[in-house]
């Protein structure tokens, strides 16, 4: 059996028709970019999110460029980010023209602590944070650290890209964000058929912002109060991101099942699985595991020898990247990120992944 690290195309039964015939529609009445259908799924986002604004925008990179950007943080601010995260987060500060400083996660959680954020406002004086919650989690410490953040004055930007769907102590993990981020490209829990990402905020006056950067800074059609940029969410995106948030939650559910029988029933002493915190209700983007730096690598010619597919998010610190030596303002590393890089391993796990499968993923797997 080949099992994949991921497969995007497991559709419900009805998704591809009625995306199609959506899509045929949208060819006859040539509303591509804004209009109804891309209102709608704002609407249904905000509702599923329960979110008091909610936005599209062309990727994942530019919500956090947006929202950034919105919130206050100017050229050579500094900002400080999680060493362990996507590179886009890293990318979206350099973008704006500030200046990200990395801190390290920790060996535990995985994610910031609010003790790591604490001594890193103390060392750097930044003017923003950005919280990024990672594999389908949330930081277990997010609510100690939006406080700290608040009382710091330090604009709080979060990372959601992989959090849809997820909660802390039972509520939406984006309801109480100032404002979050969320990435739509194809391979997350919800996934465009292109690139596409969102915005979502508390405060009235970053949603209206933002919505005006996003679309050139216009303040009226021909009248541009800002220099924004074309970050829109078209259509088609939007069309097939609003069938996709119908099936979201058993997308989810389906999800969790593969993520909690790999903790229940692997066995194995060589890899240590990892679980969100008490507080925190995953979604399932992905299962993660630790095993030591010097066995994962014939763990991994073992998988590829069975045809089983597997991931490493991510292989390395943001801090060590050959693009970060030019723009890297400082760091605090205890050496996690690096560790927890090498460590890392992650099986397959999608949307509707069969029973066989995960079955077939468990035994090999145990047989290591
Ligand atoms: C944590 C994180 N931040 C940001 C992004 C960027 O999103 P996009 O690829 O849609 O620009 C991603 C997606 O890959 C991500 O995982």
């Amino acid at each position: 059996m080949k099992v994949p690290f991921i497969d995007i195309l497991r559709y419900e039964n009805n998704f591809y028709d009625t995306v199609s015939e959506k899509t045929a529609a949208l060819l006859k009445n040539g509303h591509f970019v804004g209009g109804p259908i891309v209102a709608e799924f704002e609407s249904s986002l905000k509702n599923y999110t329960k979110t008091e604004f909610a936005l599209g925008c062309a990727n994942g990179t530019d919500a956090i460029q947006v929202a950034l950007r919105a919130a206050g943080v100017e050229k050579n601010d500094k900002v400080i980010i999680p060493d362990m995260t996507f590179w886009a987060t890293f990318e979206a500060v350099v973008n704006v023209g500030a200046v990200p400083y990395t801190i390290d996660v920790s060996k535990e959680t995985l994610h910031l602590t609010a003790s790591a954020v604490k001594e890193a406002i103390e060392k750097f004086n930044p003017k923003a944070a950005i919280l990024v919650h990672l594999y389908g989690w949330a930081c277990p410490e997010t609510l100690e650290i939006r406080k700290l953040c608040e009382e710091k004055g330090v604009i709080l930007i979060e990372d959601c890209a992989q959090a849809i769907g997820v909660k802390i102590n039972n509520q939406s993990l984006l309801t109480s964000a100032l404002v979050a981020t969320t990435s739509f490209y194809p391979a997350k829990v919800l996934g465009a058929s292109g690139d596409a990402g969102g915005i979502f905020t508390t405060s009235s006056q970053i949603a209206q912002t933002s919505q005006k950067l996003i679309n050139h800074g216009r303040t009226s059609h021909y009248e541009h109060g800002y220099i924004g940029w074309n970050s829109r969410l078209g259509a088609y995106e939007a069309n097939f991101l609003n069938e996709s948030l119908k099936h979201l939650d058993a997308r989810l559910e389906s999800r969790r099942v593969v993520t909690q029988q790999y903790r229940d029933r692997i066995n194995n002493p060589k890899l240590k699985f990892i679980s969100p915190a008490s507080n925190v209700w995953e979604n399932g983007y992905l299962s993660v595991a630790l095993m030591t730096p010097e066995t994962r690598p014939a763990f991994i010619e073992y998988l590829k020898k069975h045809d089983i597919g597997y991931g490493t998010v991510y292989p390395g610190a943001m801090s060590e990247q050959p693009g970060a030596t030019a723009h890297l303002g400082g760091k605090i590393s205890h050496g996690n990120a690096d560790w927890i890089a090498k460590s890392v391993i992650n099986l397959p796990c999608f949307a509707y992944m069969s029973q066989a499968e995960i079955d077939f993923v468990i035994d090999t797997v145990n047989k290591f």
